[in-house]
């Protein structure tokens, strides 16, 4: 398992001492470098974990351009993983899962929405609420580890990242735009 600390800069570490600027900027490519395989592991978590959430998404959702939104990005998650697995093998590095506690809050509050409404128009306002909040936190991870790959000149990793981070921003846009048409209205006239 990864230390956290391990980004960290060993202050006791001769090399930075004795060999000035080279060896810093080294420090910073190791500690981003790090940092970047850290959160990796932490996404890859997230986009397994989604794996079996999205299907209890779609079992409780009604409308269906909800259902059909939710089944695609199903397919775009598995192919998100194999992307992961792209990008680790790219930082000749194993493919390995670090729970990821913020994706695991959202998904059990996904589930308490999904427990404390009725099926129908609510608890799909409810499912989408729930899968904004999880696709904003990938585009933050996404958008980060893309910045982070262009930094270490990884560029075939950045393109995978970019790929996946353009799909979790046409999933969420998409997710807007069917709350807006129907979704919200339907639970306002409903209630
Ligand atoms: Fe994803």
């Amino acid at each position: 398992m990864e230390n956290r600390n391990a980004i960290q800069k060993n202050p006791a570490d001769s090399k930075s001492q004795s060999n000035g600027h080279a060896s810093k900027s080294n420090d910073v490519a190791q500690g981003l470098r790090d940092l970047f395989v850290h959160e990796l592991k932490d996404i890859f978590w997230a986009e397994n974990a989604l794996l079996k959430a999205i299907p209890k998404m779609i079992k409780n959702a009604t409308s269906k351009e909800l259902v059909a939104a939710l089944t695609n990005h199903l397919e775009e998650t598995k192919e998100q993983v194999t992307r992961l697995e792209k990008v680790f093998s790219l930082f000749k590095e194993k493919a390995a899962a670090e729970k990821c506690e913020a994706m695991a809050g959202l998904m059990k509050e996904a589930e308490a929405i999904m427990e404390s409404t009725e099926k129908g128009m609510v608890r799909d306002a409810g499912i989408i609420l729930a899968a904004q909040k999880v696709e904003h936190y990938e585009i933050a991870t996404y958008g980060t580890l893309l910045s982070f790959a262009k930094t270490l000149g990884e560029d075939k990793a950045a393109d995978l990242l970019q790929k996946t981070l353009s799909e979790e921003v046409g999933a969420d846009v998409h997710l807007t735009e069917i709350a807006e048409a129907h979704i919200n209205v339907e639970a306002m006239e409903a209630a």
